[in-house]
C-alpha cells in the first residue's frame, strides 16, 4: 500500500504543494510513482480557476474510482483548490472517494493515509471519506521545506512558496475562496529553505504567491522605502549558489519604485517579468475590480524597461469578461501589441459561482471568446518569433536545466529573459550557466551552439 501517484492540475503553487506532499510521503516510506497503473494511492491536486479545470479533475477522479472495481485496494483522494471550493458537495458525485483535503491541510495527508490503511487492515471495510477542509492558522508555515526524502530530486530550478492566500477581490476570481486569507512565511524561513535548495544544486529560485509584491505587508515593516517583498528579494539574492531569481505573480498595483529599482541592483533578477494585465480596457479593468488603468500599467513597464534594457515581459489576459465589447477588446489587442509581450497566458472567461462577477452571467458568446483568444495568440506568436529571431547570431548566457524532451544529445536551458534554448550539450553541464550562440529561432524556443569548448 505504499506506492503513490500524484497528479497536479492548476498553477505553480499547486506544483509546489504536490512536491511538498510527495516529500512528506517519501519521508514516511512511501514511493512516489509516475503512473496511476503502478499506484496503490492516487491523489489529485486540483484547480478551480476555470470550469474546465474542475471538470477535468472530476472526470479523472470518476475514472480512478471506477478502477476500484478491478483494484479494490486502490485509494483515491482529491486535494487542493477544488476540494476547498466545492467541499462535501463533491461527495454527491464521488461518494467512494477516500480523501478530501483542502488547501490548508496538505501537511495532514500522510496521517490521513495511514489512518485509512490501518482502519482497512484492522476491520476490513473501508472507512467513510476523510474530509479535512477547515482553515488552519499558520498553515503557511506547516509545509516544511520540500527537501526531506527528496534525495533523488535534484532540480536546477525550484519553486518556493512565500505566502498563501489572496486578499484582493478581482470580480472573476475564485482564488481568494480556495486559498483563503493572505498570510506570509517569515523571511528567515524562506531564506533557510533557499539555502538548503542551493546546497542541493538549485540555481534558479522562483518565489511563489498570489500577489508576491504584497508579501509581508502587515507582518514585516518597511526599511526606509524598501518594502518587505524587496527585502525578501535582497535576502534571497545574497544566498550563495543561487544564480537566478524569479517571482510570480506580482500585481501592477504594488509594482512600486523600490521593486523597479531592485532590478537595477540585483542582477540575479535577470530580465524577465510576468505582470498580469487581464485587460487593456479601463472600463473592463474597473468591472474586474483591478485597481489600475492602462496608463498606469504603461508607466510601470516604461520604468522597468529603463532599468532593464531588453526586458522580456509576460502577462495574463482574460477575454470575454461580461460586458467586453468589440471596442474593449480592440483596446486590449492594441495595448498587447504596444507592450510587445514576449509571453502570455490568454484565458477565456469562465464564470465562477460565488465570485462578484457571477451574477453578470456569461453573456459573451463562445465563438467570440474563441476568436478574441485566437487574435491574441496569433499576435503573441508573431511578437515572440520577432524577438527570438533578433537574437540569432548573439550569445546568451543559458542556465542548463535538463536533457531536452526531444532530440538526441540536446539539452534545454533558459536565458536571463527566461527564453527556452535547445543546444547540443553534455550531462555535466546541467546546472551550469554557459554561453550559447543562437542559431535558429521559432516562436516557442531557440536553437544554439555552445560558444566555448567546455
Ligand atoms: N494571482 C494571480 C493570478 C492567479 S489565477 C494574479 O493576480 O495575477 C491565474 C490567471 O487565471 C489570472 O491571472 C487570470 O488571468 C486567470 N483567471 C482567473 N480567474 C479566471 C476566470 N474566472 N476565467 C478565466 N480566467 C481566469
Ligand atoms: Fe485572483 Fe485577483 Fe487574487 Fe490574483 S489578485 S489571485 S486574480 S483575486
Ligand atoms: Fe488553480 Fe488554485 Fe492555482 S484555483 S490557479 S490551483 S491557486
Amino acid at each position: 500500500m505504499n506506492r503513490v501517484y500524484i497528479k497536479t492540475y492548476g498553477c505553480q503553487m499547486n506544483e509546489r504543494d504536490s512536491e511538498a506532499v510527495a516529500a512528506m510521503l517519501r519521508a514516511r516510506g512511501y514511493a512516489i510513482v509516475s503512473h496511476e497503473d503502478e499506484a496503490d494511492v492516487v491523489l489529485l491536486n486540483t484547480c478551480s480557476v476555470r470550469d474546465q479545470a474542475e471538470q477535468k479533475a472530476i472526470g479523472k477522479a470518476g475514472q480512478m474510482i471506477k478502477l476500484k472495481r478491478k483494484r479494490p485496494h486502490l485509494l483515491v483522494g482529491i486535494m487542493g483548490c477544488m476540494a476547498q471550493n466545492r467541499g462535501r458537495e463533491l461527495l454527491d458525485r464521488l461518494p467512494d472517494l477516500d480523501l478530501l483535503v483542502g488547501t490548508q491541510k496538505f501537511h495532514h495527508v500522510p496521517d490521513h493515509l495511514e489512518n485509512i490503511v490501518s482502519a482497512i487492515q484492522a476491520h476490513g471495510p473501508r472507512p467513510s471519506t476523510i474530509v479535512d477542509l477547515e482553515e488552519e492558522a499558520g498553515s503557511q508555515n506547516t509545509i516544511r521545506p520540500h527537501l526531506e526524502g527528496a534525495e533523488d530530486e535534484k532540480k536546477v530550478s525550484a519553486f518556493v512558496s512565500i505566502m498563501q492566500g489572496c486578499n484582493m477581490q478581482c470580480a472573476y476570481c475564485i482564488v481568494p475562496t480556495t486559498r483563503g486569507e493572505e498570510r506570509c512565511r517569515p523571511i528567515a524561513a524562506i531564506v533557510e529553505e533557499v539555502v538548503e535548495l542551493a546546497a542541493r544544486g538549485a540555481k534558479e529560485i522562483t518565489l511563489l504567491g498570489q500577489i508576491v509584491n504584497s508579501y509581508g505587508r502587515r507582518e514585516v515593516p518597511f526599511v526606509g522605502k524598501i518594502s518587505p517583498f524587496v527585502q525578501l528579494l535582497e535576502a534571497v539574492h545574497a544566498v550563495d549558489g543561487v544564480e537566478r531569481i524569479r517571482f510570480t505573480s506580482p500585481h501592477p498595483r504594488g509594482f512600486k519604485e523600490d521593486l523597479i529599482e531592485a532590478f537595477g541592483r540585483l542582477p540575479k533578477l535577470g530580465s524577465y517579468v510576468h505582470l498580469p494585465l487581464q485587460s487593456g480596457s479601463d472600463s473592463i479593468l474597473k468591472a474586474m475590480n483591478r485597481p489600475y488603468t492602462q496608463e498606469a500599467f504603461r508607466r510601470i513597464v516604461a520604468s522597468l524597461r529603463q532599468v532593464v534594457p531588453g526586458l522580456y515581459l509576460s502577462t495574463d489576459i482574460i477575454v470575454g469578461f461580461p460586458g467586453e465589447t468589440d471596442e474593449d477588446f480592440e483596446a486590449t489587442r492594441a495595448f498587447f501589441e504596444e507592450m510587445a509581450f514576449d509571453q502570455g497566458f490568454i484565458f477565456k472567461y469562465s464564470v465562477r459561482p460565488g465570485t462578484t462577477a457571477a451574477p453578470l452571467g456569461d453573456p459573451i458568446a463562445k465563438e467570440i471568446k474563441e476568436a478574441r483568444n485566437q487574435v491574441l495568440l496569433d499576435l503573441l506568436e508573431k511578437q515572440s518569433l520577432r524577438r527570438h529571431t533578433a537574437l540569432i547570431g548573439q550569445v546568451e548566457m543559458v542556465l542548463v536545466e535538463a536533457p531536452a524532451r526531444r532530440g538526441e544529445g540536446l539539452y534545454m536551458g533558459r536565458t536571463a529573459g527566461y527564453r527556452k534554448v535547445l543546444f547540443p550539450g553534455r550531462e555535466r553541464l546541467i546546472g551550469a550557466l554557459v554561453p550559447v550562440k543562437i542559431t535558429e529561432a521559432s516562436a516557442s524556443h531557440m536553437m544554439g551552439q555552445l560558444e566555448v569548448s567546455e
